[in-house]
């Protein structure tokens, strides 16, 4: 079986999709927690990807950034070869999208997914690991997988560990359960030593707005409204992004290759409270929530159980409060970084998405 001990890194990490939210978050902080580490982001700079997630380490000695497909093993396997571990956050992320356009999640999520594990897999036996390999594992490597809670699909009741049934209902959490169990079969057959995390909702600085949280809170802002799908009644619970990126480190060094970590927050927070903590915060009026039409196949509720990343010693710094907050105070004080956005291909998206939702409540 491959080596199940806590994992010192030689020392660099291949961050795949780090140009995005929670990918630059932890690289940004592993570079603060890991003085010796060296990282190097890979990312193809979609849409979602944007090069002053990273400005705060653009010119560290310790960091480099790639521009490549994860689908494109020629782009990857070179620099993932010559790396002691993989993170992989690189997907394409929104639902509502993989709603509109499904082909996109499926190639990326899966297809890129597997790339990314056969670079691993050829790179780092060619690279030093075949004797460790015949010892039943790569020896000082690690591939991690960021993976999402939506996995399971919706949780009518009580909470789901990581041994629950996976049960994804739309083409975002289909395509990253596909590439969980592609992940756990390099584990099974070629003994790579990969370790998936499921992840709540992640909040807090950088993050692209069209997730409900930054589309709230930049459309307050702008005193627009706040779309909300059906009656609001949907829960999610709010990891803080720094909190995430911590618990993906821990699992990172400390977890067990082939298994699963679920990554959580306790309080169970509707797509109303959510609005209204924004608006309150804001100091904005009520009246600017509205509801519009439902999502198709909406996730009503998830809950994980995550006492195993607990048991594992993570101890996440924020409740939702204080996450809001900090997210909040965030987007309010860095108006740049989000109308940039905004004032792009951003506008086709929301009117595509958002467009006759809010005309038919009108
Ligand atoms: P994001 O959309 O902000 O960033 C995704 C990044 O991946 C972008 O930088 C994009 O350019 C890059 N990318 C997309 N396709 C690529 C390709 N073919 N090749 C290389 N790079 C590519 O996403 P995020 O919210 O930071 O999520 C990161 C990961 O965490 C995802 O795998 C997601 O499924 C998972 N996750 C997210 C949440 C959440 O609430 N945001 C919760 C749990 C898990
Ligand atoms: P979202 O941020 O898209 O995350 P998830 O992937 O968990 O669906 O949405 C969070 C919740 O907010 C979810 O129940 C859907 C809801 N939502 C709205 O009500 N309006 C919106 O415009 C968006 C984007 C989401």
């Amino acid at each position: 079986m491959p080596d199940t001990t806590s994992w010192a890194p030689r020392h660099h990490v291949i961050v795949a999709g780090g140009a995005g939210f929670i990918g630059s978050a932890f690289a940004r902080n592993y570079l603060r927690w890991h003085p010796d580490a060296g990282v190097t982001v890979l990312d193809k700079l979609t849409y979602a990807g944007n090069t002053d997630n990273l400005s705060q380490v653009w010119d560290d000695p310790r960091f480099c950034f790639v521009q490549a497909d994860i689908c494109d093993y020629d782009a990857v396997a070179p620099h993932i070869a010559g790396a002691d571990a993989v993170v992989n956050f690189a997907a394409e992320t929104h639902v509502d999208r993989s709603i509109l356009d499904p082909d996109v999640f499926v190639r990326t999520n899966v297809l890129g997914m597997n790339t990314l594990l056969r670079a691993a897999k050829d790179g780092w036996v060619t690279s030093g690991a075949a004797n460790a390999r015949k010892a039943g594992g790569y020896e000082g490597k690690r591939f991690l997988h960021v993976s999402t809670d939506e996995v399971y699909g919706h949780v009518g009741e009580g909470a789901t560990a990581e041994d629950a049934p996976l049960k994804p209902r739309n083409p975002y959490s289909a395509s990253k359960a596909g590439a969980e169990l592609i992940a756990f079969s390099y584990f099974t057959n070629f003994g790579l030593p990969v370790l998936v995390t499921r992840g709540e909702n992640t909040i807090g600085p950088y993050q692209y707005p069209e997730k409900a949280t930054p589309l709230f809170i930049t459309n307050a802002i702008e005193d627009k409204p706040l779309p909300i799908y059906g009656q609001g009644k949907a829960v999610r619970h709010y990891v803080y992004v720094d909190d995430h990126a911590a618990a993906i480190d821990l699992v990172l060094h400390e977890g067990t290759p082939g298994e699963a970590y679920n990554i959580g927050a306790d309080e169970e927070v509707n797509t109303v409270e959510l609005a209204r903590a924004i608006v309150g915060l804001l100091g904005k009026p009520e009246s600017l929530m509205q509801l519009v039409p439902d999502r198709p196949g909406h996730d009503y509720r998830y809950n994980l159980d995550f006492s195993k990343v607990l048991r594992l010693g993570w101890k996440p710094e924020y409740n939702f409060e204080r996450t809001i907050a900090a997210t909040v105070d965030w987007y309010a004080r860095n108006e740049p970084w989000w109308r940039k956005i905004k004032a792009g291909d951003y506008k086709d998206y929301y009117q595509r998405q958002y467009g006759a939702r809010l005309a038919s409540v009108r």
